[in-house]
């Protein structure tokens, strides 16, 4: 049986209640959401809201409503960041995806902050790199290369003490991490739907605190408000320009009520035992090098010493699904001191089990060996 362990890109496997809402509405319900009140469309409507009652109940959001769908983080968070940006200068980190890093380099005006060697960014230098005109920070709440988790609820404190707006980027945490938005006090969070979630690809979404402080990013037809030219200013329309994935979006409502069922928690406390494990057995071999902390998402990166890490993904070849390279995340392969050579990276999931890090060690206990 194929070994997975690329889920930090995205989880190949959903639960059984995933394809069958996927099939189910892509088959009886797949009329346009919020268009007019015929019964088709106010089916597909229900999946909607349904979806978004399920994520508020995950994220301990008081409105559902403050809830939006997109297809997938990169949206959410260009939504979050360009929907926010008002002028002014912006603070992320080291550890930041080129989803967050792309985006704010358009910007220009931005400070990031450093992370140590083992992937973990320090309140007191977010603090140090607040100026008198910062309006957001963003951090990752866990890496995608090493897994670190982030102190996200000491940084949206500073960021608030200053004045600015907090961006979490949940897209390696949603799933398997708890997220209260209320303890954090994060502003915007954006989040995967296809990773940690386990819904259908091409999902995502963002959270909205204060929908207030935010613009819409892409302009369209809404359904509401349609006599005017303005695009509407409430959420979750602003955030709905055009038609939305109704299938995607309610099967992902069922991926959220399968992860509640679990408890993300219970589920992130396997991943993680499963990817310290590794950690351990990767650092017993005399030629491994192995980065993170141990606090940390399933995520692991390592190098065999002297190979890249696409050859080191070459010597593994079809034993193992696993990624190699930069994980659009460059600075933080600079952090873990990476730059030069990538790491491999192997990410466990829900449908991992204990003896999957067994038969990864003995994979790369080879490899090492040439
Ligand atoms: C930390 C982080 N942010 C954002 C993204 C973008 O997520 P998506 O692929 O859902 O757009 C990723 C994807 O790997 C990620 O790891």
């Amino acid at each position: 049986m194929m070994l997975y362990l690329d889920n930090s890109a995205t989880s190949i496997r959903k639960p059984a209640v995933v394809y069958r809402s996927l099939f189910y509405n892509t088959l009886f319900n797949s009329a346009n959401a919020g268009r007019g009140s015929h019964k088709p469309s106010l089916r597909a409507l229900d999946g909607v809201l349904n979806a978004q009652e399920a994520a508020a109940r995950l994220f301990n959001a008081d409105n559902p409503m403050n809830i939006a769908f997109t297809h997938n983080a990169t949206y959410a968070l260009n939504m979050a960041i360009l929907g926010a940006y008002d002028g002014g200068h912006i603070v992320a980190t080291q550890m930041d995806h080129n989803s967050v890093l792309r985006p704010i380099s358009r910007l220009g005006n931005f400070t990031i902050v450093p992370a140590d060697r083992l992937g973990r960014v320090y309140p007191a230098d977010v603090e140090a790199a607040i100026q008198p005109d910062t309006k957001l920070v963003i951090c990752t709440h866990a890496s995608n290369v090493c897994g670190t988790i982030q102190p996200v609820k000491e940084i949206a404190k500073i960021a608030h003490r200053h004045g600015a707006l907090f961006l979490l980027d949940a897209a390696q945490t949603a799933g398997c991490v708890g997220i209260d938005a209320k303890d954090i006090d994060a502003d915007l969070i954006a989040f995967s739907g296809h990773k940690g979630l386990m819904g259908p690809l091409g999902t995502g979404g963002l959270y909205v605190k204060n929908p207030a402080k935010l613009k819409p990013v892409i302009t369209g037809g809404t359904g509401s408000q349609s006599e005017s030219l303005k695009h509407p200013a409430v959420m979750p329309d602003m955030l709905h320009p055009g038609t939305v994935n109704t299938p995607g979006i309610a099967a992902l409502g069922a991926a959220i009520g399968f992860i509640i069922e679990h408890g993300a928690e219970a589920i992130g406390e396997k991943e993680r035992e499963m990817a310290n494990n590794l950690h351990d057995e990767l650092m017993n071999m005399k030629n491994v090098t192995v980065y993170g902390d141990y606090f940390r998402t399933g995520a692991v990166a390592f190098n065999i010493n002297g190979l890249g890490s696409e050859e080191t993904a070459e010597r593994i070849g079809g034993r193992a699904v696993v990624r190699a390279g930069y994980h659009c995340a460059p600075l933080a392969h600079k952090a873990i001191g990476t730059n030069k050579t990538g790491a491999v990276r192997a990410s466990f999931g829900f449908f991992n089990e204990p003896r999957d890090v067994k038969r990864f060690a003995d994979i790369i206990y080879k490899a090492s060996r040439g």
